[in-house]
């Protein structure tokens, strides 16, 4: 049978009978052919081919069954091969060291809480808002960001399970600031996007707090009370004087998605902007790797798993091999456990390698005790300070570690 597939679903064993695409506009002879490594499928992806049919009759088919964690694990391993293949997507580099950013970015995120707690208990309370009093704490946000986007974005690594809205919002705006600076928006750009990220969930202060604050599942209707919050928020803030347009497209799109199934308006494809798309893969990403009353964080790299799943129809999937790339498989902040045994913080990450970053170790997970610190290359061989590699995630709140005093 001839099946039409994403090029995401491309796999080794599979023939592919039509590339869709001009055969000036693909890189091999023939238009039809088995493709039998991971090295031609990046070649279909890097010739920027969107779709293209397969036989099922000569080839292996898109599986439908549930992948097991060791598929998944190497699932992510091959896309992230993938972006690591493709072409730099920004010029954007670190202008101070993490060390040197980490309290000016401790005291913007926490300055930045406590505005936004601020301006959604007086929209709560029904009282008249200014936005001017966000604009220090923006400047603040977007200037640690272009200085170092790793020290914001270990700040939201750090946050805990009080005041999810919140840090939610403040989340959102750093990440929204580091995918801008990713693909090269304007630094006044910035500014508003960043202001749009953190008043995007304002309008969830106009719902009824039992219902947003509900910790199980929602029923049908009370979904339809929630959902109420894009427009309740765009209402409130777009009569507010001089509010930047493109500022309102991540409080208004954040819930749009690419086949036209999210809300307030069903937007499609190219119907939502550029901003608006980045606005809906940043709140998803923050939101499934935060901690809820009702589920545990995703790991950053199951949450990446699961963008790539989702950018099938949700995301538009070249915006969301970006922002993976923006924001890495292994952050900067998580606690790693290493094929040796020892545990150790992400200390640094390059775009290229995003499988080995530069991991502090410090701590013997065998022995439960921490062991003087060291720093390994992942990407280093054997007797350089690298050979090692990481096999999971660990949980820094449950082993009792401070991470923030190894990012020092
Ligand atoms: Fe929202």
């Amino acid at each position: 049978m001839i099946k039409k597939i994403p090029v995401q679903s491309l796999e080794p064993g599979m023939y592919v009978s039509d590339f869709n695409a001009g055969w000036l506009h693909h890189p091999f002879a023939f238009n039809s052919m088995m493709i039998s490594n991971e090295a031609e499928v990046a070649r279909v992806v890097a010739a920027g081919i969107r779709e293209l049919y397969i036989d099922t009759g000569r080839g292996r088919d898109i599986g439908d069954h549930v992948p097991t964690a060791d598929e998944v694990e190497r699932e992510t391993a091959r896309q992230v091969r993938l972006i690591e293949a493709a072409p730099a997507v920004s010029s954007a580099e670190t202008r101070v060291s993490l060390a040197e950013e980490m309290n000016r970015a401790r005291q913007a995120f926490g300055e930045a809480v406590r505005i936004i707690r601020g301006l959604m208990e007086d929209v709560r309370l029904g009282k008249q808002i200014e936005l001017a009093s966000t604009q220090p704490t923006v400047e603040k946000i977007v200037g640690s960001v272009m200085r170092n986007s790793n020290a914001m974005m270990t700040m939201r690594r750090l946050k805990s399970l009080d005041d999810y809205t919140f840090l939610h919002s403040v989340s959102v705006c750093a990440m929204l600031v580091s995918f801008s600076k990713i693909v090269d928006l304007n630094l006044s750009a910035i500014h508003d996007i960043a202001l749009g990220g953190l008043i995007h969930d304002l309008g969830k202060m106009r719902l009824a707090q039992a219902v947003l604050n509900k910790p199980g599942r929602l029923s049908e209707e009370e979904f339809v009370h929630i959902k109420a919050h894009v427009v309740l928020g765009s209402d409130l803030v777009r009569q507010l004087p001089g509010i930047p347009p493109l500022a309102m497209e991540p409080l208004e799109m954040h819930h749009e998605r690419y086949d036209g199934s999210g809300y307030p308006r069903g937007l499609k494809g190219d119907e939502i902007s550029r901003v608006g798309q980045m606005s809906a893969i940043v709140d998803v990403y923050d939101a499934i790797t935060s901690d809820r009353p009702y589920r545990k964080a995703m790991s950053p790299a199951a949450a990446v798993q699961k963008l790539f799943e989702w950018s099938r129809h949700h995301f538009d999937p070249e915006m969301t091999k970006v922002f993976v790339k923006s924001v890495g498989i292994y952050p900067i902040g998580t606690l790693v456990r290493l094929e040796s045994g020892r545990l150790g913080v992400v200390i640094e990450q390059c775009d290229t390698q995003l499988l080995t970053p530069v991991v502090r170790v410090m701590y013997d997970g065998k022995r439960q005790h921490y062991i003087v610190p060291e720093d390994v290359d992942l990407a280093r061989p054997m007797g350089m300070g690298g050979a090692d590699s990481i096999v999971g995630f660990e949980s820094a709140t449950k082993l009792g570690i401070d991470i923030s005093r190894f990012l020092q």
